[in-house]
């Protein structure tokens, strides 16, 4: 029989060597691929000293292949809470360093055990993924851990917020926890995400890619637009979770933190005035407003690199978080095609399930038209970011700077989409489309009979141009709340969420709505 300070030094030596994972060469390892162990990893990410480990002491249960003589304390991933400024989240962070951080079903279960606690608790869930799939050793109970896992981001989706980081492979069906949470962060040079590998691409297609240019961060966050966040180093990508946590709550039962505001509410911003060009055709760009109106300028753009013609991300006024979409002139003239409707649909429907208000600047020209939009499906992608809107009980605010034009008028948030208080600059055309259009629509009958056919169609333009092209005429029916002076607003705005903190709506009781995927 061992003495009590015997077993007290067994239990010093079993945390020492858990803290080791698969070893001291197999660390140095991971670190000579720049990449940092999934302990360093979590002390990067929580508040000093505020991690504690949960079942530090599981091991595999596994006897195929020899691997009942092959186990790791902790197997392959280190679980438990901490806080980030003070606030509760769980983390998972695979480890490379034991059997590449592959999924057992052991490791499965770790993972779940956090996040039924996180669920009970009401706090998010950060997962850090490093990992080389399935463990092949254990086949169908690795698939049913994954399986499991997924399950628990699908009843976690829209209660608690769920953030992943990509810090090495991730590869196969694992790809599909990080596509079930809310935002996916990815690592340039170390991480990596596809379905199927480079091997199995070039034997299916016969295409020749590599790992980068198949699912690398840039892939991910340019062209897919599966990655919200690319980061340029391991650090880097905790330090974006820590700063994504300062804007959203808890839960979906809680509001967003609300921090002090050192910014005037009532800072008049001149430069707005003089902001939209004279020509119509002109680009001006829209980050400059977006700087000008929120908290001193601060903007957490999420997917900035991907659909341009969009911006989404979070900022405060008046210290508290919103959520911020807006068309770009500036790229694509601001147009809305498929991956812009999906990148806002999405970021609008994060917004209003973690009761984030929603404050909308609108210049769109409409919806970009062609054979390769419309076979994309581009009704349906257009109709998400329309649903998502609509759907939205969150207190949204409404722009208007210049353009707002057809379809495109209706799907950024305008009145009748329950948009709270829609605002609109002097600059505003609210109309069905632009007047050139209209005419050519309207009058290429009488155009083409004309002496001066485009004698005719100017003078029609002007015409259609005087009466629609303002915002005056939706404001006369009630579709505009307030024409307002562009350097006011963001005093406007901060009014008017203050005046919708207390916003209560309902929508009706249903299983779940059909959202046109
Ligand atoms: C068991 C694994 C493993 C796995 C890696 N290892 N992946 N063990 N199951 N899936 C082990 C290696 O044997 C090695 O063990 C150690 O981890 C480190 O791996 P290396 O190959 O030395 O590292 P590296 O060169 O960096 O290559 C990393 C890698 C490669 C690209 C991830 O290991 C790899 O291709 N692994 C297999 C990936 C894969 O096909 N997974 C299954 C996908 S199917 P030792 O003892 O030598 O250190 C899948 C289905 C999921 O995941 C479905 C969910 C629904």
């Amino acid at each position: 029989m061992s003495t009590q300070l015997e077993k007290i030094q067994e239990l010093i030596n079993l945390r020492t060597e858990a803290r080791l994972g698969g070893g001291e060469k197999a660390i140095q390892k991971q670190h000579e691929k720049g990449k940092y162990t999934a302990r360093e990893r979590i002390a990067q990410l929580l508040d000093e000293g505020s991690f504690e480990e949960i079942d530090m002491f599981v091991r595999h249960r596994c006897h195929n292949f020899g691997q009942e003589k092959k186990s790791f304390l902790g197997d392959g991933v280190v679980t438990g809470y901490g806080t980030i400024e003070g606030r509760l989240v769980y983390v998972f962070a695979q480890d490379f360093t034991v059997f590449g951080g592959s999924l057992s079903e052991t490791m499965a279960l770790k993972i779940c055990k956090i996040m039924d606690m996180a669920m009970k608790m009401g706090a998010p869930v950060i997962g850090l993924n490093d990992s080389g799939g399935a463990r092949i050793q254990e086949g169908i109970n690795a698939l049913a851990g994954y399986a499991e896992i997924f399950q628990r981001n699908i009843m976690a989706s829209g209660v608690i917020p769920q953030i992943s980081a990509i810090l090495g492979p991730c590869a196969g069906g694992a790809v599909y926890s990080p596509a079930l949470t809310d935002f996916t962060i990815m690592t340039r040079g170390i991480s990596y995400m596809f379905l199927t590998g480079p091997k199995v691409v070039k034997t299916v297609t016969g295409e020749n890619v590599t790992q980068e240019a198949l699912g690398g961060a840039d892939v991910h966050s340019t062209k897919s637009g599966v990655a919200h966040f690319a980061a340029n180093d391991g650090e880097e990508t905790l330090k974006i979770i820590r700063k994504l946590f300062s804007y959203i709550p808890q839960n979906n039962l809680e509001e967003p933190p609300v921090v002090e505001c050192n910014d005037p509410i009532d800072r008049m911003e001149d430069s707005l005035n003089e902001i939209i060009p004279e020509s119509p055709n002109k680009p001006y760009d829209m980050y400059e407003v977006i700087g000008a109106i929120v908290d001193n300028g601060e903007f957490l753009e999420v997917q900035r690199d991907f659909a341009k013609n969009i911006i989404v991300g979070f900022a405060r006024m008046n210290g508290q978080a919103v959520g911020v979409v807006a068309n770009q002139p500036k790229f694509l003239a601001g147009v809305l095609d498929s991956n812009a409707s999906r990148k806002g649909a999405r970021f609008v429907r994060f917004c209003d399930a973690f009761n984030i208000p929603l404050v909308t600047l609108v210049d769109v020209p409409g919806f970009l038209p062609g054979t390769g939009q419309e076979y994309n499906g581009v009704i349906l992608h257009g109709a998400k970011l329309l649903y998502a809107y609509g759907e939205a009980t969150v207190p949204k605010v409404t722009v208007t700077l210049r353009k707002s034009y057809g379809g495109s008028h209706i799907v950024m948030s305008c009145k009748q989409l329950r948009g709270d208080m829609n605002y609109a600059w002097p600059s505003a055309e609210i109309a069905v489309m632009g007047g050139a259009g209209a005419v050519e629509v309207l009058y290429a009958k009488e155009a083409k009979a004309a002496e001066d056919p485009k004698k005719v169609l100017a003078e029609k333009e002007k015409e259609y141009n005087d009466l629609f092209c303002n915002p005056y005429n939706a404001a006369r029916y009630g579709y505009i709340d307030d024409v307002i002076e562009p350097r006011n607003t963001r005093f406007r705005v901060i009014r008017a969420l203050q005046q919708l903190a207390t916003k209560k709506v309902v929508n009706p009781a249903k299983k779940h709505g059909n959202i046109p995927l």
